[in-house]
């Protein structure tokens, strides 16, 4: 059989060749053979992804040489004043079919701009489901910027399926905070170092909240050296927290820590242990048994109802009383207070019965039950104890225009370490935010550049008030600035 010349290449060389095609080309490519399919999808070709430059007819790749990242243009159909509030709906489950793309008649009662949208978000879903499964761990930089085919739903799940994303931009779109929920989930987000959110009116602090989150907690490598080791010790401490005395008289915010025993509750503890010991390791026991814990403001009765959400039949505990150390002695374990020793899925289980059960302690002598015995639930990351390489690295944040944002928001952003490597920060139009809430931040942000910090004129008693700059949307016309119009 007769080979082509250009079949007899070795693949590096035909790796270099494809290095200049376009991403149409590229996906051309792939339809020749297997092995060129092979070759097209190789992560190397699409560490930098413009989907929204390519929906609009723009095919080149990567940062252009005369292109400023920081600086980059609105790319989207952004023309027309009256069409800014132009979105689609997609289905983003539906079937792509090519055939539409030549099919005029199902866009033929759309305007022009809705067409190139629908084309986008199209090419979007399509690139999500057909493409990133692929490449998706070498996919670094990814600029969305003025994507109005954007959904939140794509946004999570690019964000879900590309864990080493340095570089995203996604100003002047619509997402809003659900788009972040993936943020932490598998180390999503864990090396992000460019975020760019200006123009996002939708946002709020519980995206900050995730974007905390996905970022990591700060154990190590940091200017922080000071906070790096009670960051450590708190993350220990994390395992253990079982128990919410935060609403204890007396004891407000008060959780288990490796420094508290059993004397510095003044209350009986409402989780039961299998040792009879009262320190600290007791409370990392709580923290593995498989068992539904016991409560001693419960009945005996209640307690076998509840147990587990089982049906086992297993003899009721000695009936509870005040008395701390029965407090600490009082724990079950089916098989004779054993300590559980890592059976995950039965811990999970005995988590789950914990959030079904909490109205059980509904005492006021005694701290509730928190919705679960993690404080990584929900949007955290859950292999958060096992990163050991969190930088929290994040260079560049811009918010210009998220006037939705609060003190809260900046709060979070301080917390787990704060941003240490953080040299840009733009809160220009973030008109719910207030000199103390910045100072906060940017206490926690060693690497500040004065001058790439911007926030609201109006603040005059903020950080740094002599040295930082000043509002960047006086002059602009698609972000919230509370001067516009002067
Ligand atoms: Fe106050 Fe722009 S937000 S001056």
């Amino acid at each position: 059989e007769e080979v082509s010349p250009i079949q007899a290449l070795p693949s590096e060389i035909l790796l270099r060749v494809m290095s200049y095609l376009s991403p149409r080309d590229l996906c051309r490519s792939a339809q020749v053979c297997r092995s060129w399919s092979d070759l097209a999808r190789d992560g190397q070709l699409w560490q930098v992804m413009h989907p929204a430059r390519w929906a609009q007819g723009d095919w080149r790749f990567g940062f252009l040489p005369d292109e400023d990242p920081d600086e980059l243009p609105v790319y989207g159909a952004m023309g027309g004043e009256e069409e800014t509030d132009l979105y689609v709906v997609v289905d983003e489950d539906a079937d792509f079919d090519e055939s539409a793309e030549s099919d005029n008649s199902e866009s033929s009662n759309l305007s022009y701009t809705a067409a190139c949208i629908q084309r986008e978000a199209k090419m979007l879903t399509s690139m999500v489901r057909n493409l990133l499964p692929h490449v998706n761990r070498s996919v670094q930089s990814l600029v969305l910027r003025g994507s109005r085919g954007l959904t939140n739903g794509l946004v999570y799940k690019l964000i879900v399926s590309c864990p080493n994303l340095e570089y995203l931009d996604l100003s002047h779109t619509n997402v809003s905070d659900v788009a972040f929920k993936g943020l932490g989930k598998r180390g999503a987000g864990r090396k992000l170092r460019h975020l760019d959110l200006s123009g996002c009116v939708n946002i709020t602090d519980l995206t900050l909240v995730r974007l905390s989150n996905g970022l990591g907690r700060l154990v190590s490598d940091s200017p922080n050296v000071a906070r790096s080791a009670e960051n450590k010790k708190r993350k220990e401490a994390s395992k253990y927290i079982c128990c919410d005395f935060s609403n204890t008289e007396g004891n407000s915010g008060a959780r288990y820590s490796s420094d508290i025993t059993a004397a510095d509750f003044p209350v009986p503890c409402h989780t039961g242990c299998a040792q009879s010991s009262n320190q600290f390791e007791d409370i990392e026991c709580c923290e593995g048994f498989s068992e539904r814990t016991f409560c001693v403001s419960e009945t005996p009765a209640q307690y076998q109802r509840t147990c587990c959400g089982s049906e086992q039949k297993r003899s009721p505990p000695s009936p509870p009383n005040n008395d701390i150390a029965s407090a600490w002695t009082c724990c079950m374990s089916q098989e004779g207070n054993r300590p559980f020793q890592g059976d995950k899925n039965a811990r999970d289980n005995s988590r789950r019965k914990n959030n079904k059960d909490n109205d059980y302690a509904d005492n006021d002598n005694v701290g509730k039950r928190t919705n679960n015995c993690s404080p990584n639930n929900g949007d955290v990351d859950k292999d958060f104890d096992e990163a050991e390489d969190v930088t929290r690295g994040l260079a560049y944040l811009d918010l210009s225009g998220c006037y939705q944002i609060t003190d809260e928001g900046l709060g979070s952003l301080a917390s787990h370490g704060g941003l240490p490597r953080l040299t840009h920060l733009d809160l220009s139009g973030c008109l719910n935010i207030t000199a103390e809430g910045l100072a906060a931040l940017a206490d926690n942000c060693l690497s500040l550049d004065h001058e790439q910090f911007f926030y609201c004129d109006n603040i005059t008693d903020g950080p740094f008030s002599d040295t930082a700059s000043g509002c960047q949307n006086l002059q602009c016309s698609s972000r919230v600035c509370c001067r516009s119009g002067e």
